[in-house]
This record gives C-alpha cells, sequence and structure tokens, in this order.
C-alpha cells in the first residue's frame, strides 16, 4: 500500500519587523506548525528582515528581492514595523526621503500588492473585558459585539495628494486632497455585501447589513461612496443597506453594538472607527487587521512594535495568533481548501478557550499580578487546537 501523497505546501512569508513584532510573530508560526502537526496542511515560511531596525544597519527596508517574494507567497503575516528615533523618544525613524524606516514592508505592500482593503472583525470574545471606561465595567454582554469594518486602504485624504506652501522658506498653507474613486469604493462596497452574505447577521436582530459610515451632508466623496453602495446594494437584497453621520455613529457604535454587522467606510473614516472598535473589543492585544486585494493577503496584530516591552517574553501573542486565523480564512475561502477553513475555525475557538478559561493570560487582559509570559499563553492555545482539529478518520 503506498501512502497518499502529501498536499503541496502553503507559502507563507512572514515580516516579523521591529521590537515585539518578531516575537509575537514566532508565536503565531508555531500555532500554524501545530496545525501542520494535526491535519495535512503544510506550510512553507519564508522569513524576511525588514523594518526600523534593519534600515538603521543596512540604509534599506529590506533585502533586494523581497517585494518579490512577498508578491509570490500564498499570505503573508506581519509583526510591527518602526522605531522610534531616538530610545525611548518620540516620533518614528524616518529615511532619508522622509518616509518611515521599513515603509517597503508595509505602506509599501499594500501599494504594490493592491491591498485595497482593510478588514478588522471585532469582536468581544467571552472572558475579555472591553477597554471602554477606566474601571473596566463590563457594560455589554459579549454576543453583542460581533461585526467586520471593512476600510478603503488606499486613498481618500491618504493619497498622498497635497502639498506645503513655503512663500520664503516658511510653511504657510498646507493642503490635502481628498480622493475618492468609483473603482476603489465599488470593490471594498463589494467585498462588504459579500462578507455580509457569509454572515448570519447583526448580534440583535440576526438581520444581514451593511452600515457605510460617511459625511456624505457635507463631503462630495462620501456622496459619490452613498451612490456606490446604493448600486451595488441594489444586487444583494438579502442585505439591509444604511448609512450614518460618522460624528453621529462613534456614539450608536458604543450605544447599540449588537445593531452592526458589517461596516464599510472611506479611508480616513475607517482608520478612526476601527480604533474606537478595538476598544468594544478588548485592546490591541486581541485586534487583528486584514489588508486585502483580488490576489493578495496581508496579515498583522494591529499593534505596533511597542520597543518598550521587547524581548521581555511579557505581550499578548493573541492578536498575532488570530490574525494566523485569518489568514487561513482568507487563504481557505480563496482556494475552496476545506482543511484550511476548518484550521482556521479550529484557531479561533482554541483562542476562544483560553479566554474563557481566563488562564493563563498576558499583562493586558489579566493585570500585571496574575500575568502570564507570553510563551505560556501560545502553549495552552496549541493544547486546545487539538480538542478541535481531531484526527480524521482513515478512509
Ligand atoms: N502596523 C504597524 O506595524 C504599527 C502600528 C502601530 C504603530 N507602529 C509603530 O510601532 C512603534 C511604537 O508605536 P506605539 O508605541 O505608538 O504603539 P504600540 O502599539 O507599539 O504600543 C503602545 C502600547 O500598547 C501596548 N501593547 C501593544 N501591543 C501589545 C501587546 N501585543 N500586548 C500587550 N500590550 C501591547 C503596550 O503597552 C505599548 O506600550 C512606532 O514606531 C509606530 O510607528 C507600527
Amino acid at each position: 500500500m503506498t501512502a497518499a501523497p502529501a498536499a503541496d505546501p502553503y507559502r507563507i512569508a512572514l515580516l516579523p519587523g521591529d521590537g515585539i513584532g518578531g516575537e509575537v510573530t514566532a508565536q503565531a508560526v508555531q500555532v500554524l506548525e501545530a496545525v501542520g502537526g494535526l491535519t495535512d496542511l503544510r506550510f512553507d515560511f519564508d522569513e524576511i528582515p525588514a523594518g526600523a531596525a534593519y534600515y538603521r544597519e543596512h540604509g534599506r527596508d529590506w533585502p533586494e528581492g523581497s517585494e518579490e517574494r512577498c508578491a509570490s507567497a500564498d499570505a503573508i503575516l506581519l509583526g510591527a514595523i518602526g522605531l522610534p528615533a531616538q530610545e525611548g523618544g518620540h516620533g518614528s525613524l524616518l529615511r532619508s526621503d522622509g518616509k518611515m524606516a521599513g515603509w517597503s514592508a508595509i505602506v509599501g505592500n499594500r501599494i504594490k500588492l493592491d491591498l485595497y482593503a482593510n478588514v478588522r472583525p471585532v469582536k468581544l470574545y467571552p472572558g475579555v473585558r472591553h477597554y471602554v471606561s477606566g474601571s473596566h465595567k463590563q457594560v455589554w454582554d459579549p454576543e453583542n459585539v460581533d461585526m467586520v469594518f471593512i476600510r478603503e486602504n488606499t486613498e481618500d485624504l491618504y493619497a498622498g495628494s497635497g502639498g506645503i506652501l513655503a512663500p520664503g522658506g516658511v510653511a504657510q498653507v498646507a493642503t490635502d486632497t481628498r480622493i475618492v474613486t468609483r473603482a476603489s469604493s465599488e470593490r471594498v462596497i463589494r467585498l462588504a455585501f459579500e462578507t455580509a452574505m457569509a454572515r448570519e447577521g447583526a448580534p440583535g436582530d440576526k438581520t444581514r447589513r451593511v452600515t457605510a459610515v460617511v459625511k456624505d451632508n457635507i463631503l462630495y466623496g462620501c456622496r459619490l461612496f452613498v451612490k456606490v453602495l446604493e448600486e451595488v446594494g441594489a444586487e444583494y437584497p438579502q442585505v439591509e443597506v444604511e448609512t450614518i453621520l460618522v460624528d453621529a455613529f462613534t456614539q450608536w457604535l458604543v450605544r447599540r453594538p449588537e445593531h452592526y454587522d458589517v461596516v464599510v467606510a472611506p479611508n480616513m473614516f475607517g482608520d478612526i472607527i476601527t480604533e474606537l472598535g478595538s476598544a468594544l473589543q478588548g485592546g490591541m492585544g486581541v485586534s487583528v487587521g486584514c489588508n486585502v486585494g483580488a490576489r493578495h493577503g496581508m496579515f498583522e496584530p494591529i499593534h505596533g512594535s511597542a520597543p518598550k516591552h521587547a524581548g521581555k517574553n511579557r505581550v499578548n501573542p493573541l492578536a498575532s495568533i488570530l490574525s494566523a486565523g485569518q489568514a487561513l480564512l482568507w487563504l481557505g475561502t480563496r482556494r475552496s481548501d476545506p482543511e484550511l477553513l476548518r484550521a482556521a475555525g479550529a484557531v479561533e475557538a482554541a483562542v476562544c478557550d483560553v479566554l474563557a478559561a481566563g488562564e493563563p493570560l498576558t499583562y493586558d487582559l489579566v493585570g500585571t499580578e496574575r500575568a502570564a509570559p507570553m510563551t505560556a499563553v501560545t502553549s495552552a492555545v496549541v493544547d486546545q487546537l487539538a480538542e478541535h482539529l481531531p484526527a480524521r478518520a482513515a478512509s
């Protein structure tokens, strides 16, 4: 009897980056290796040194050929990019052209790989306290916070169109031009509707709903965004469509999170409201950002390099582990691979088990007295994985 041929490995590019980026990415890799041990899935990791520390040493963001290595990977896992210009100081280390050191690995990849949507699942897992109110008093049931934010990732005020007028060498006038196009709006809006179709609706009323966060009473770009929303929405009669002004949204999100299912927004509003979303779900230690396009996906914890915590085995690895789970989900959906989808569900379920048990968890979730080391949290997730990935019966 001959053994079944092993499945082709998925190629995962790793950009651990700076500060705590390296150690949290290593935790995600450990979890993916455990997935490989429990399933037929195989992962080939291609680690690329990149970031501000690399720039400081080599005068460039990453080695030659890194762009191509990222482009040819099945998915990219990013840690964190950026370091302060001076130890303990404010202000990031910059390249000689004024861009952030390590820019190519994060913003460069978003542009080169056309990662047009930033997808942020906002879910309050049982056992996690949200970050609203200094006392961490719980005001929502976990089941009331379960939504996905989709932020346009390429244009709007961040398109880089603007400048400073400095007659006589003194800066006098600054402009940032807001660019909103039909094409870029349409692809994130379509992704929002497709995401809603794959979900079971808002936690409060189980209605599939896409909410566009705009300022269309004043801004032309938002009026175009809403026009495209209405056009695309007409193709999805099963999904309720609504718009809300961004200022009103900030209070409604906090007052009735259970109303929201999929939230879509132009770039700058999306940038701001996703941070608020992160507070609803328990902070940066558990918040994930997925940069996705038609062909490529880059997955990251939303936190930065937190240099003062680096190398101390104390930060929360769960955001990075959950981002690896999101990579499996995205890849599994794209490749129609049920084993990847099963693995994605198992990673999230294993994380939920550890959160619900209340230990071992890091300082940001349980305070310094009860804090466990980062590696203990990862080991607990790996232990739980086996519960959710039982070996398949031989056929
Ligand atoms: N996507 C990215 O790569 C990214 C995002 C944000 C900031 N940055 C960069 O990171 C550097 C530091 O930025 P910052 O200090 O403003 O933000 P940060 O997210 O690195 O850290 C802020 C604070 O959040 C807490 N924190 C962050 N991650 C945590 C984790 N996993 N577990 C527990 N606590 C955690 C820590 O208390 C930390 O001091 C800067 O150079 C910045 O440009 C990068």
